[in-house]
């Protein structure tokens, strides 16, 4: 019989910030971590949407050849700096290392974790916030699916965790602000998963910008047909699905799981929703980022821009 070799693995303190342990094992050679002039970094907090600017910026660099694209799952594509890659052993610095330029590499760690050298050589790096909401309900489904991270426990108990800054990762809120408070300092695109939803081609267009690609409306189409929900959940490049049933457990819940603005409606009670605001509006006071929490379709917003 094998062991398997991944569990649900503690948290342990990282300059204030909960890691999981074999993150912070790791947290020497990670903070020493020599980035290169033309690496790209993209940055979340968990369950921003992630995966899906990966698979955007991979089409991008790709010219949208989606053939190329569909060469490994997109943790192979693009590793996760302070993580072993999903499936093999092997640290995703080690395979950084020996990568070809130019890198794109995914990082979760909050603006001050992310290893100095990123910032030393102005790398340009896309931040995906998401509104704090529908991130603690993806969270939730994704900590009760992934066999990684700890116990997420009943869903009162882990929107108060969240609330209280406790888990994987740290703070929701100072991780958004950090990124936020830094962007114009950096090479920093600040993007919101809400706004994707809300018209890729303007959202996929800015990112094509910032990448200094000019690809034309043709490809442009073509990315944003191949990063609907719909298409990535039925790509197994894209969608989770060669990850060992051992770390994720599509039974429990899927990787792609909802992709909407708003599904935190179906999750919240009234209570815990006021409750929330009010917290929210003590931590996240002073700042000028804001988000939405759900969208409308273009009409109504029209009509509401408009008044009565
Ligand atoms: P839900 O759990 O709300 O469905 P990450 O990649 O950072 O882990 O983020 C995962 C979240 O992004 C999940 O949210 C997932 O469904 C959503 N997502 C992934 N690809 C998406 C896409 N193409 N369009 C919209 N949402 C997407």
């Amino acid at each position: 019989m094998t062991e398997k070799i991944y569990k649900r693995f503690p948290l342990r303190m990282v300059c204030g910030i909960p890691l999981m342990e074999p993150i912070a094992q790791n947290w020497k050679k990670i903070e020493e971590f020599q980035a290169r002039p033309d690496d790209l970094l993209i940055a979340t907090y968990p369950k921003a949407g992630t995966t899906w600017m990966q698979e955007i910026v991979d089409l991008i660099n790709n010219e949208g050849d989606l053939e190329k694209a569909r060469r490994a799952p997109f943790y192979v594509r693009i590793p996760f700096l302070e993580l072993s890659s999903s499936i093999s052993s092997i640290p995703a610095m080690e395979i950084l290392e020996t990568s070809p330029s130019p890198r794109t590499i995914k990082t979760h760690l909050p603006f001050q974790l992310v290893p100095k050298s990123f910032w030393k050589l102005n790398c340009k790096t896309i931040y995906v916030a998401r509104n704090a909401k529908d991130s603690v309900v993806s969270f939730y489904f994704f900590d009760k699916m992934n066999s990684m991270q700890p116990e997420p426990g009943p869903w009162h108990e882990y929107l108060q965790n969240f609330m209280e800054e406790k888990l994987s990762w740290g703070s929701w809120y100072d991780h958004v602000r950090g990124y936020w408070d830094e962007k114009d300092k950096h090479r920093i695109l600040y993007m919101f998963y809400e706004d994707i939803k809300e018209d890729p081609a303007r959202e996929i267009r800015k990112v094509m910008q910032f990448l200094e690609k000019d690809l034309g409306e043709e490809v442009l189409k073509k990315i944003v047909h191949s990063t609907t929900f719909q298409v990535m959940k039925e790509n197994p490049m894209a969608n989770g699905s060669t990850v060992s049933s051992d770390i994720f457990d599509e039974s429990i819940s899927p990787f792609m799981r909802k992709g909407e603005v708003g599904n935190w409606k179906q999750h919240f009670t009234v209570a815990q929703n006021e409750a929330f605001d009010a917290d929210y509006q003590r931590k996240m006071a002073g700042t000028t980022l804001a988000f939405q929490t759900q969208i409308y379709p273009a009409v109504t917003k029209e009509r509401a821009e408009k008044g009565p």
